[in-house]
């Protein structure tokens, strides 16, 4: 931009040479600078060139009260149209059905009230034709293990743990350091998900460590090439730099290794919704025998073209995650988990604190206990149905424990979570 301007300020001065000289100038000093610089400030260098790949030029950008800025992006220059195979990609508005019914054009961008909220919503909304993206900023980045790792998962061993429920080595499970408590379904072809849960603050003890509560939409096997679209609420102070409760997804389509990323963390989900930020913080949360605030989250495959969409609350069509991305979720999942996952660094040798959900075990019940409820899968028929013989899996339920249930109200339902450690789990 400056350059630019230069350059239009003083046309008698012959652009291809101001150009080519500011040019070779930087292009020196910055190969003088990196030379000299020490590998610290070096890294500084390569953090601020990620930044600027991922943080598009905004129309306009919002302070939210938790420290995030909200940039509101034009559609068409979101992250997504930064993969070669999106160039000319045309967006889809709308997906051709919906497993709630008839699709209503008005369902993308419906507001309702005393519903859950994004914190940054106080302090303005972003225009039409422009998708709200939580900016990253240089620290977070640098809380990164590498800027390549920045918004992944740490794999190692990750795709092990998740090897249930038949686990072959039990001790695996445990090595790695994720703990889950969650419900399955397997041995079909799903074409979505949904399920209502309430929304807490897990207590995290160490930074590199997080709890969350998601949907799983599973493909393939929990080998190498495991394809997986995840959505739900996490904290996780490495990602964020704070506790905070967070609207998120997850998609990979090799098990974690070289493809995927949190939210809007690389080229993949293109978003068409103006009112959700993915990554930005939910509020209210839940709290111990106070009021519960839950929400709900539908994925589904649209059979016509092939995309996975995203439903969040009961308006919000987020946008989808193109088929061309997976392998196996190309044409259908196999496995659908919902529940929650905590990574226990065990920090002193013993089992970490961090919580899952609520803290609480499923014993206490509403009010007090993390539940998903009215749990159902997307058949091929693109409709909504209850899960036949949902399975629960938990490493340690002396640690964090799941318990199912079903009732009118609540269909298919269970409570999970735990403290972590406690007397029972050292
Ligand atoms: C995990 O470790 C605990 C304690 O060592 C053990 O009781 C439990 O069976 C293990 N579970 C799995 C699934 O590995
Ligand atoms: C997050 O919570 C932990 C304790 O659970 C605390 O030590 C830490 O300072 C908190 N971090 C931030 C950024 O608030």
């Amino acid at each position: 931009m400056g350059v630019a301007h230069f350059n239009r300020s003083r046309k008698r001065i012959e652009p291809n040479v101001v150009f080519l000289f500011i040019f070779i100038a930087l292009g020196l000093s910055s190969l003088s600078c990196a030379a000299r610089l020490p590998p610290a400030s070096r890294q500084k260098l390569q953090v601020r060139k990620h930044l600027k790949r991922l943080n598009k030029t905004p129309v306009k950008s919002i302070q939210s009260p938790d420290g995030d800025i909200i940039d509101c992006v034009h559609i068409s220059y979101q992250p997504a149209f930064d993969h070669p195979f999106l160039k000319d990609h045309k967006i889809q508005m709308r997906p051709n059905f919906h497993p709630e019914g008839l699709y209503d054009k008005n369902k993308v961008n419906i507001k309702r009230e005393n519903t859950i909220n994004q914190l940054w919503h106080v302090n303005g909304m972003c225009p039409e034709d422009t998708i709200p993206i939580r900016r990253t900023k240089e620290e977070d980045v640098l809380r990164a293990s590498s800027i390549k790792r920045y918004g992944k998962k740490k794999h190692t061993s990750f795709a092990m743990s998740r090897n249930i429920p038949k686990s072959a080595d039990p001790d695996l499970a445990n090595e790695s350091g994720h703990q889950h408590a969650i419900a399955y379904v397997e041995g079909n072809k799903f074409y979505g998900a949904k399920a209502t849960m309430n929304v807490w603050e897990p207590k995290i003890q160490q930074p590199n460590e997080f709890s969350l509560s998601q949907i799983w939409i599973l493909g393939g096997s929990f080998g190498e090439d495991l394809n997986s679209i995840e959505a739900g609420w996490q904290v996780s102070p490495d990602l964020y730099g704070d506790n905070n409760t967070r609207l998120f997804t997850y998609w990979t389509s090799d098990a974690y290794q070289a493809t995927g990323c949190y939210n809007l963390l690389c080229s993949g989900f293109i978003q068409i919704n103006n009112n959700i930020a993915m990554g930005a913080s939910i509020s209210p949360v839940s709290a111990y025998r106070n009021p519960q605030y839950d929400i709900s989250i539908l994925v589904w495959k649209d059979q016509k073209e092939g995309n996975w969409w995203m439903q969040f609350g009961n308006g919000y069509v987020l946008g989808y995650w193109p088929s061309f991305l997976f392998s196996y979720l190309a044409d259908s999942a196999s496995m659908i988990e919902w529940g929650g996952e905590v990574v226990n660094s065990e920090p002193n040798g013993q089992h970490t604190s961090t919580q899952m959900g609520s803290g609480r075990f499923p014993e206490e019940g509403f009010g007090k206990a993390s539940y998903f409820r009215n749990i159902q899968v997307v058949d091929k028929e693109n409709n909504l149905r209850s899960p036949k013989d949902m399975g629960t899996f938990t490493e340690q339920s002396n640690c964090y424990d799941v318990q199912t249930g079903s009732n009118s109200d609540w269909g298919h339902y269970f409570y999970y979570g735990g403290p972590g450690k406690n007397p029972n789990c050292l």
